[in-house]
């Protein structure tokens, strides 16, 4: 455990922290720039889930700058810049393989475009720092697509799918952070089942955890027969068994937690007036993060009956589209199975 501290601050918050600033030297960085592989990965990259409501939501942008948060291959920000022609694109994303295909894509669409390399946390410096590119404009959108990548799933050397046998990296930018294979060396039993408790391994939490203790895997498939060996085959729910496993441990090598919590916040303030955020979840955990933010910003933390009316003077930021999660068709799903998962929730600000 030297060096590495790990924290839970609520129920819904862990975070890892290094006292080295973050970053740990002894892997190295598994990325490795390929412009060919790029280049043929581009129309593979990812495919876009929920393209048209996104665009359609999007659609008001005319004039202003929406920023992509999650750039990934550039799907959904292309589709946007060719529906609406006077909109100028803002992309950002922590992973810079990500950042090198959309750049190529969004090549056409020259000076409308701007790619940066930050995270969606950063998205209140962004605005500052990038100045130059949105000026006077309004910013009118922020897409938030959270979650990976197919290519990042599909990309061998990544370590994020538990189909490829591949070293445990898992880190969305490599140049930064313990990759998962160290996190699971400093773990302690308790602190791993707490983290797999947390994402949705009630029952076998403990039994996982000790397991991992016990082999310290240092590939995918090490940490798959890790969490075999815990789970008796009787208990397995439908889909893969160590799939929670990997998405808890994804989240906490990414800090995804609080890059969410602090993603939404910056986006709601980055917004100009009538701006709209929209952000699409892919598991139960995200979503949830999601929905109580925005329930939170349209409240304001107002409590007052439903019959009074707010009388309490609290400040109603936005206005939540609809209730409900919006999800992928049957068609959709048939055609691109990763969109089964998603939930799409679309906020619009109305106090500046
Ligand atoms: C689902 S993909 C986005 C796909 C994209 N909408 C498209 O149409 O190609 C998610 C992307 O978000 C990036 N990402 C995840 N968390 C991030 C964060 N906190 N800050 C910046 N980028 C992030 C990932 O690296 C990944 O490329």
């Amino acid at each position: 455990m030297r060096g590495v501290v790990f924290e839970c601050a609520s129920r819904t918050t862990c975070s890892l922290t290094t006292d080295d600033a973050g970053r740990d030297n002894s892997s190295a960085p598994l990325f490795v720039s390929s412009v060919d592989r790029l280049q043929m990965a581009r129309d593979t990259f990812h495919v876009p889930v929920l393209e048209r409501e996104v665009v359609s939501y999007l659609s008001a942008s005319a004039g202003g700058v929406v920023i992509d948060a999650t750039l990934g291959g550039g799907g959904h920000a292309s589709a946007l810049l060719r529906a609406v022609p006077d909109v100028r694109l803002l992309g950002l994303d922590r992973d810079p393989e990500a950042r090198e295909a959309s750049r190529q894509r969004l090549e056409p669409f020259g000076s409308r475009v701007r790619v940066i390399d930050a995270t969606f946390a950063d998205l209140r410096d962004v605005r500052e720092r990038e100045d130059d590119f949105i000026g006077a404009a309004p910013v009118r959108g922020v897409l938030m697509d959270l979650g990976v990548s197919s290519h990042q799933l599909d990309d061998g050397r990544r370590g994020f799918s538990l189909r490829v046998d591949a070293p445990l990296d898992m880190r969305m930018d490599p140049s930064t952070g313990l990759d998962a294979a160290s996190v699971l060396a400093r773990l302690d039993e308790e602190q791993l089942r707490t983290l797999l408790a947390r994402h949705g391994e009630a029952r076998f939490a403990r039994a996982i955890a000790a397991s991992i203790v016990s082999s310290r895997p240092r590939t995918t498939f090490e940490l798959v027969a890790a969490v075999e060996r815990a789970v008796p085959p009787a208990h397995r729910r439908r889909g893969h068994v160590a799939t929670r496993t990997f998405q808890a441990l994804r989240v906490l090598v990414n800090d995804e937690e609080f890059q969410l919590r602090e993603g939404l916040a910056a986006a709601l303030d980055v917004l100009d007036l009538d701006g709209v955020l929209v952000v699409i979840a892919y598991h139960s955990g995200e979503d949830r993060v999601v929905k109580d933010v925005l329930a939170e910003a349209a409240s304001g933390g107002c409590r007052c009956p439903v019959e009074l009316g707010c009388v309490c003077g609290a400040i109603h930021r936005v206005s939540v589209v609809k209730a409900s999660a919006m999800m992928a068709s049957a068609e959709e799903i048939a055609s691109n199975p990763r969109s089964r998962s998603a939930r799409l929730r679309v906020a619009r600000k109305i106090v500046p």
